[in-house]
């Protein structure tokens, strides 16, 4: 098997090179349940970072098995087109709904969450036409955000290696300032300060390119391969407010804050965000089946489908919108973590584990933040802890932690960018697995350092 792996399989985010010579180990897995996998030689992990963030349940959930069965061999497939439609995928579009915020009643529905956020930039870009605004076409993003690693979702995306050398972003793709409080350049200023300088940097961006240019602003309620980063305090009143001045619709990215990840259904619903837009994928299906969302507003799809009159079918679709099957698991995922209290268990031991995280690592000389909310939690290494100097080659330390901890049956992940270490368990995350978890950490960075 390994040897095949290597001749035939192209490994997304993989140093390709260190691959084929087997200097990055191919690690290929066999089965799970809970929150433990076991790769092809039997040995055992804790998944501490859910996958991708994304198997919020955890692994071998019986009712999302047996709904996906159900549904592959009732009707494994009718596609959405000119009207049609599934049983799955009508309960799916009204559950969701119900739990999103009041101002949107629809949603369209994808595979992936790049996929998802290129419909919501094309939603917008349409909606601008349709109202008599074309010029509004220009989209802000953040530094240090992750939104996909397509054409356009990458050039959303403000993580500069994805785009080195793959000729992005396209023009009219902006990046403002990311909230990321650690990494400020200003160590004198507080949060709170840092927020409205954030938001002060977004609003000359507006000021410079012309507000009447601008058609939208996409965020992550909580920056996630960026360094898993929780905004400062006051960020997104700060933000909004700024949108709201210069009527810029916001397109709320929550591919991994929506459906429970920080202890509410919605990243939106934690921090008070009333978005125009909501991008939903990982968590609506905790990745038994693929499948993405894009909600958007009354007043933006009222305004779209008035506009079928005008210009005749919403030429927009792809064969698998609303797959039946990844409809189906998700109505069982959904009524899975509602019966079982999911989101409240994860965000109960949400806090024994982030509180175990700081306990243990507050003094240590190497961690220079540790920064959490829900299950949602890294911790950023530093050469100088008092005087906040990073490691000149900016992730190999990390990525050598988390190796070590792999080998002692740990997944975290060390994130693309920084030295920082990340952890997104599942939901059903118990109290002993969590110190399992925070005494690796601890032993691997010791050896590592020591090293
Ligand atoms: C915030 C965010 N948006 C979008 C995406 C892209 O989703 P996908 O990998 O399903 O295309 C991701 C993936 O990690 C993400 O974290």
């Amino acid at each position: 098997m390994p040897s095949l792996d290597k001749e035939n399989f192209i490994h997304p985010l993989t140093h390709l090179a260190k691959f084929d010579r087997g200097e990055i180990p191919a690690r290929i897995m066999k089965s799970a349940k809970g929150i433990k996998i076991i790769d092809a030689d039997d040995k055992e992990y804790i998944d501490a970072f859910s996958g991708l963030y994304c198997v919020n349940v955890g692994y071998g959930c019986t009712e999302i098995i047996d709904a996906i069965k159900k549904q592959a061999e009732n009707l494994a497939y009718y596609h959405a087109y000119y009207g049609n439609g599934t049983e799955a995928s009508i309960e799916l579009s009204n559950m969701v709904v119900n739990l999103a915020p009041k101002n949107m009643s629809k949603i369209y529905f994808g595979l992936t969450g790049s996929d998802a956020n290129e419909t919501n930039i094309k939603l917008l870009w349409h909606y601008n036409n349709l109202i008599g605004k074309p010029e509004r076409k220009k989209i802000i993003s953040r530094n240090g955000s992750y939104h996909g690693s397509g054409i356009i979702t990458g050039s959303l995306t403000g993580l500069k290696n994805y785009h080195k050398n793959f000729d992005l972003p396209l023009n009219n793709f902006l990046h403002t300032e990311e909230a990321n409080y650690f990494h400020r350049s200003n160590l004198d200023q507080s949060e709170e300060e840092f927020s409205k300088y954030c938001a002060d940097k977004l609003e000359d961006t507006i000021l410079i390119e012309g507000p009447e240019t601008i058609a939208g602003f996409i965020a992550e309620p909580v920056m996630g391969n960026g360094g898993l980063v929780p905004p400062p305090k006051d960020y997104w009143s700060n933000v909004c407010k700024v949108l709201k001045k210069y009527n810029i619709l916001f397109i709320a990215d929550e591919v991994i804050t929506g459906f429970g990840r920080l202890g509410e259904m919605f990243g939106s619903d934690y921090y008070g965000i009333k978005a125009d837009l909501i991008t939903v994928a990982k968590g609506i299906t905790s990745a038994y089946a693929p499948l993405s969302g894009s909600i958007i507003s009354d007043e933006i799809y009222d305004v779209i489908r008035d506009g079928t009159d005008k210009n005749g079918v919403f030429t927009h679709g792809s064969t698998y919108s609303a797959h039946p099957i990844s409809c189906a698991a998700a109505v069982a995922n959904i009524n899975f973590i509602n019966k079982n209290n999911l989101i409240n268990k994860g965000s109960e031991i949400a806090k024994y584990f982030n509180l175990k995280l700081k306990e243990t690592f507050i003094d240590h000389p190497n961690v220079g933040d540790i920064r959490y909310v829900g299950l949602l939690s890294a911790i950023e290494l530093v050469k100088d802890k008092k005087n906040r100097l990073f490691f000149k080659n900016q992730g190999a330390l990390a990525q050598e932690i988390v190796s070590k901890m792999a080998v002692n049956g740990i997944l975290a992940r060390a994130m693309p960018s920084g030295d920082t270490i990340g952890f997104a368990p599942a939901f059903c995350l118990s109290k002993k697995d969590a110190d399992i978890i925070i005494d690796s950490i601890s032993k691997s960075i010791n050896e590592v350092i020591k090293d």
